[in-house]
């Protein structure tokens, strides 16, 4: 079953069970090096916490998020900042304003598109980045080939209880969900995905077998 996160209760369940720690936050936006004149966009960007800690950094910071719940939650995290700004809109039709992105960011979002759809959202977006502009991904990134899914799935399960520690118990069958019906990438076909808009690769690391962090930037 596709979770679809336009109208269901799953924006609810994320943010009470998966929440987006400031220290987590903290680390993750270190990877993207932020500076003061940057513009950032945040794909998914969920509840707005990641914006509301960036925002601050940088000259402007746009999330984007098909939900309207998790679009109203994100505009009110930056209410009051005038240089942030939230577009509820699908990944496939947004249509981002007229600046030039220096930093672009999506995590745990990008496995909602397939892997026919994940090259045609950078080809879109990718026009929009500056040279020389990152693009972080933390998300469900196999590096293994995805067709080996099933042959892999001892270890997965092996490492997803050590990953996720004392959160695991109750989140096995959203997890096994997310991993069968939704559409992570194997780190190649995420690469070649990337190279559509532009972006190389210059950095990644997997803290488990099913999960990546993949730092590119635009040639
Ligand atoms: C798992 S949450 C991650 C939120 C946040 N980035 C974080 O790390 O906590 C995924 C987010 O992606 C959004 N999303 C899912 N499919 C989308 C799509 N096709 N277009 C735009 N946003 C989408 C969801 O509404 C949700 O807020």
């Amino acid at each position: 079953m596709k979770q679809d996160w336009g109208e269901s209760r799953l924006p609810q369940w994320y943010n009470e069970h998966l929440k987006f720690a400031p220290q987590e936050i903290a680390a993750y936006l270190r990877r993207l090096d932020l500076r003061s004149g940057d513009v950032l966009a945040d794909f998914g960007c969920g509840n707005g916490e990641l914006l509301r800690h960036a925002a601050p950094l940088v000259a402007y910071a746009l999330g984007v998020d098909v939900s309207p719940e998790q679009a109203a939650l994100a505009r009110k995290a930056v209410s009051g900042m005038a240089n942030a700004g939230v577009l509820q809109s699908s990944f496939l039709e947004c249509t981002l304003p007229d600046r030039v992105f220096s930093k672009g960011s999506a995590r745990k979002s990008l496995h909602h598109l397939t892997d026919a759809e994940k090259p045609i959202f950078f080809k879109r977006i990718g026009l929009r980045f500056a040279s020389g502009a990152l693009f972080l991904i933390e998300d469900a990134v196999f590096d293994f080939p995805k067709k080996d899914l099933d042959a892999q799935w001892p270890r997965i399960q092996r490492e997803a209880a050590a990953f996720y520690g004392a959160r695991w118990h109750g989140m096995e069958k959203v997890f096994e969900n997310t991993l069968r019906a939704e559409f992570p990438s194997d780190f190649d076909t995420l690469s070649s995905a990337l190279a559509e808009g532009g972006f190389r690769v210059i950095k990644h690391e997997h803290p488990a077998c099913f999960y990546g962090v993949v730092l590119a930037q635009k040639g």
